[in-house]
């Protein structure tokens, strides 16, 4: 008999990699995954962080362990990919990293470029490579997820490398899905909208968040958990079917009127 549907959604035996998993929507997924059954290897520069999320996952029954990277530089990500394979081989990951630079195009700087655009756009390039190789080379199907934005395909002011980033990010799905499809590894985007997190809480509760709220068709800004239903589809069996897609999940903010 075929498996339920939601038994098609659960993750066990499956190794999650999840790229700034200390805060925000990263943290959120870790749990998630964790949850779902998948032991999870949890990546990003502040191991302190990580480790206390390890041992809140662990104590709940689920399988984590910390591993320093930087998602910038080839070397800490060969590093890392090493290191959490002698761990488990990955069979997901979660190219969650991301930083913005908020400053006037005419204001924005190399260094901001160079911020912005080395994390979020060579960060998933670096990460999403490397994950595939050791896949390849150990025959493991797998799904890698890029968290983009609606932002790489709409514009708005004073983030422009972030933008052109998350567009970036978006063609290195469809490409990589090209690409990778033979091997049985699936590569989906997902477009997230205005989601409440550390990074943006100040901003979305100000009269200027106001604002903005008003211009979404759904008058409501995301949490992290407004995430799940998306991460499991496309993590799990139960989105076998899917690769090279963009998953927008923004209260029709992307489609909103002109
Ligand atoms: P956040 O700032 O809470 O999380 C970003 C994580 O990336 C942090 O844990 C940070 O330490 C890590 N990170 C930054 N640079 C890194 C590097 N060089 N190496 C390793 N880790 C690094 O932000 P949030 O909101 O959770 O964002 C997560 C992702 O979702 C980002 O890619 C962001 O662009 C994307 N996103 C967020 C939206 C939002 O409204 N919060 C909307 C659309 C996309």
């Amino acid at each position: 008999m075929n498996s339920s549907p939601t038994e098609r959604f659960r993750l066990d035996g499956q190794v999650a990699v999840v790229t700034g998993a200390s805060s925000g929507i990263g943290r959120h997924c870790s749990l998630l995954l964790a949850n779902a059954g998948a032991k999870v290897a949890l990546a990003s520069r502040n191991i302190k962080e990580l480790e206390l999320l390890a041992k809140e996952i662990v104590s709940a029954g689920g399988h984590a362990k910390a591993f320093h990277l930087d998602v910038t530089q080839q070397s800490s990500v060969t590093q890392c990919f090493t290191q959490i394979t002698s761990w488990a081989q990955p069979t997901i990951v979660i190219n969650n990293a991301g930083v913005s630079v908020t400053k006037s195009l005419l204001e924005q700087t190399e260094a901001d470029w160079d911020r912005v655009v080395d994390t979020n756009l060579k960060g998933v390039w670096l990460v999403a490579t490397e994950a595939a190789r050791t896949m390849v080379a150990t025959k493991t199907a797998g799904s890698i997820i890029n968290m983009a934005s609606i932002l790489g395909e709409r514009q708005i002011n004073g983030v422009a490398p972030y933008a052109i980033s998350k567009a970036g990010v978006i063609q290195v799905t469809k490409t990589m899905a090209l690409e990778l499809a033979r091997y049985q590894i699936r590569v989906n985007a997902i477009l997230p909208g205005y989601v409440i997190t550390d990074l943006n809480r100040e901003f979305l509760q100000s009269e200027l968040g106001e604002k903005l709220r008003m211009r979404i068709p759904s008058r409501r800004f995301d949490e992290p958990h407004d995430l799940d239903g998306p991460i499991l589809l496309l993590a799990s069996a139960a989105g076998q079917g899917m690769s090279g897609s963009t998953l927008v999940v923004d209260g029709a903010h992307l489609v909103s009127s002109l």
